[in-house]
């Protein structure tokens, strides 16, 4: 953001905007990529018969995925305010700032498991730094993470030291700082990941990793992998609940639209592709199963890293790097609620982050410990992990996404809506054809259906 304007320091004029076209990649590119790329899609795919699960995925980014970008683009860009506020303006009087309200409790659930993993890492990173983390066989990898997140207090504490990092970062306002640091730190990411791929292809298990993650069995597409693969889509995209929108709010009149929502999409996908070509090879080479769930990354990363030469050196550069994507994450989720409570409740910055930061801990309290002593605790089946996952990622976040396109297509006005996808008509219009199309029909429609087909209405 420009250094002399501060965000939220009084009416819209005054809004802090970013500087440059490469601040607007680089933040949202930094929501984007994080523990979803790294984490959540290597398991969710092991868990949905990978090819499959892969294909879907990589179809729903670009045919729903970047047209709700562009949606949530729009509408932030083309208010200036936060995602209530923005419903608000484009449709005053009519109940759709809802659609608002809901994004913000998905955000806070969210942020809350999101805090969980995050403390994992917190935790890796430490036990590289201390050398703790060089073990030998891979039952010692496995015993270990399972005897580290079902004890009591570690992972607990370690969600909320997380928290408290983010909120410090938060109460200040000036995400600048971690801003720079991330755009030259992910590039360093990315180098990584890219040398532990080449390490992964390299292992006797590669072959079949392989034609696990990229081999799709069409015959494994069943509606369950269909509603996965989308909430898995519009988790990594930060997608669904405003969180676009919001940062869009800080886009000035030249960003092209179109334009960062396909290079976000497809820089988030590539990093994605890559953690799971990291992974899977490793998966197959140590006889882990694919399935595992939340905790898959965890227990077969330590064995890449330790596979590699210097092993303790890579681990400590890798968990920091990921600590950061995870905040950079973190930071954008958070600031859905913080924009609103400053901007609608008129509350001041610290207040509203303490605020928002006092729910997380509450929460990541209790999904922390549903590894350990509240494990016994399952609603529909599912520990409290499972479940602030599985609602926000594969219902709350689609169902936000489906009002959104559905908002921008159809009720806000049209000329506003082009004007915005054009720069008011500087852009051509034919590509953006195209885009208000998929936002009025394809996304809405797509997305109806795999709801409708994965409770079994259709099928
Ligand atoms: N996309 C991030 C990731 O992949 C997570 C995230 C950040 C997010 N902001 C969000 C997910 C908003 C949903 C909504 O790690």
């Amino acid at each position: 953001m420009n250094k002399d304007s501060k965000p939220h320091d009084g009416g819209s004029t005054t809004r802090a905007q970013f500087a440059t076209r490469l601040g607007v990649i680089a933040t949202t590119v930094g929501s984007a990529v994080g523990l979803g790329n790294i984490w959540r899609f290597p398991y969710e795919a092991g868990s949905h018969g990978g090819g499959a699960f892969m294909l879907c995925y990589v179809f729903f980014i670009f045919i729903i995925g970047i047209p709700v970008i562009c949606a949530e683009f729009i509408m932030g860009r083309g208010t200036h305010s936060n995602i209530i506020g923005a419903y608000r303006k484009l449709a005053p009087g009519k109940p759709w700032y809802w659609a608002g309200y809901m994004g913000i409790l998905a955000s806070i659930l969210i942020l809350s498991f999101y805090s969980v993993v995050a403390g994992w890492t917190l935790e890796y990173f430490i036990q590289s730094v201390s050398g703790n983390l060089d073990l030998g066989s891979t039952a010692a990898f496995h015993d270990r993470f399972e005897s580290f997140a079902s004890s009591n207090y570690r992972p607990a504490l370690f969600a909320l030291l997380f928290l408290a990092v983010n909120y410090l970062i938060l109460r200040r306002g000036v995400t600048a700082g971690i801003e720079r640091m991330s755009n030259i730190l992910m590039p360093v990411l990315f180098l990584l990941l890219l040398i532990f791929c080449i390490n992964s292809l390299m292992m006797p298990g590669a072959d079949e990793g392989l034609r696990f993650l990229f081999k799709p069995d069409f015959s494994a597409i069943t509606p369950t992998v269909l509603l996965g693969a989308m909430g898995q889509a519009f988790f990594s995209l930060s997608l669904g609940l405003g969180c676009m929108a919001t940062y869009a709010s800080y886009f000035n009149h030249r960003t092209q639209l179109a334009r960062s929502a396909t290079l976000t999409a497809s820089l988030d996908t590539l990093v994605a592709v890559l953690a799971g070509v990291m992974i899977f090879p490793a998966v197959f080479t140590f006889g882990f199963s694919p399935s595992a769930g939340p905790t898959l990354v965890f227990e077969v990363l330590p064995s890449i890293l330790h596979s590699l030469p210097g092993g303790i050196v890579w681990s400590s550069l890798f968990f920091f790097l990921l600590i950061l994507a995870s905040l950079t994450s973190t930071i954008s989720m958070s600031e859905i609620s913080i924009a609103f409570i400053i901007e609608e409740k008129k509350m001041d910055r610290r207040k509203a982050t303490a605020l928002n930061t006092c729910v997380a801990m509450v929460l990541a309290t209790l999904c922390a410990l549903s590894f350990g002593c509240l494990s016994g605790m399952t609603i529909f089946g599912m520990t409290l992990f499972n479940l602030f996952d599985y609602l926000s990622s594969n219902i709350l976040l689609p169902l936000g996404g489906m009002v959104c396109s559905f908002f921008v297509g159809w009720i806000a006005d049209r000329a506003f809506v082009r004007s915005q996808l054009t720069n008011g008509g500087t852009l051509r219009l034919r590509a953006m054809r195209v885009i208000i199309f998929c936002i009025r029909w394809i996304a809405p429609v797509c997305i109806a259906i795999v709801f409708l087909n994965s409770i079994g209405f259709i099928n």
